[in-house]
């Protein structure tokens, strides 16, 4: 199944990330980066969110994005860094270097037959995962929507997204619905799209089993994007891999 998005789930990506209290993951991609050399790909580069900034200090990554809608914000965004509209799944090619932030990966069905694919397309791997802890305690109600974000639309009025979802604890499947709303100044509703997501995640020891039945050694593990105490709950896991063939 592709997994590009679309709609407003593409024009609006970075408005939502943009109004995110979150920390950037961008000096974490970097610093891994800077400590490597050859070929660099990364795979779901979006908008061109951080593969822009990625280039413009001076690293030579070619971005991947399967998305028309994604690739050409990105073209249009940041002209100087390179994009190939393809499906990664469909992409062939070597690389010293996959990068893959932002949970792209969750999105792919079939995650070891994956990680495997990316062994023999890489010899390091940057990954990041997130886990939904919020989800998993019922900390937000399943099988109904409710309110997620919104933001103030440039061209004025409001973008609203409200989330629906399901989750598979036993199997770590998390199928997410987004409703995205365009509503005008006046507070009318323009414009309706629903999107649904198929996302997988894993514990700690499911992912280690997974990595190490696909061929792939934690050279490092960075929680939470490298914020907060080290007794935190785990929300988000950048793994710094190499294959172990190399
Ligand atoms: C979670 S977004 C992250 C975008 C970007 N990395 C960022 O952080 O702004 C996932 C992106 O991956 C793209 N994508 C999903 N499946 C893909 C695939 N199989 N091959 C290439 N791109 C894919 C989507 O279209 C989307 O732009």
């Amino acid at each position: 199944m592709n997994s590009g998005y679309e709609g407003f789930e593409a024009s609006w990506h970075d408005f939502f990330w943009d109004a995110e209290e979150a920390p950037s993951e961008l000096p974490l991609i970097k610093k891994f980066l800077e400590a490597r050399k050859g070929s660099f790909l990364y795979i779901g580069s979006g908008s061109g969110r951080l593969l822009g900034p990625l280039v413009a200090a001076g690293h030579d990554v070619l971005g991947l994005e399967c998305s028309p809608e994604m690739a050409k914000l990105s073209r249009e965004n940041f002209p100087d860094a390179k994009v190939l509209e393809e499906e990664w799944q469909k992409h062939e090619g070597e690389y010293s270097v996959i990068v893959i932030p932002a949970f792209t990966f969750q999105l792919f069905s079939d995650p070891q037959k994956q990680l495997t694919r990316l062994s023999e397309q890489a010899d390091s791997l940057y990954l990041t995962l997130f886990f939904p802890w919020a989800e998993i305690a019922g900390d937000l109600p399943q099988n109904e929507w409710y309110f997620d974000r919104d933001v103030v639309l440039p061209t004025g009025g409001t973008g609203e997204l409200e989330t629906q979802h399901k989750i598979k604890e036993e199997v770590g499947s998390l199928v997410r619905k987004h409703r995205y709303t365009m509503k005008n100044a006046s507070g009318n509703v323009v414009r309706r799209e629903e999107t649904v997501q198929r996302l997988r995640f894993f514990t700690d020891a499911a992912l280690k089993n997974l990595l190490k039945k696909s061929g792939w050694n934690i050279e490092n593990e960075i929680k939470n994007l490298g914020e907060g105490d080290n007794d935190e709950l785990v929300y988000v896991t950048t793994l710094h891999l190499i294959a172990v063939s190399n």
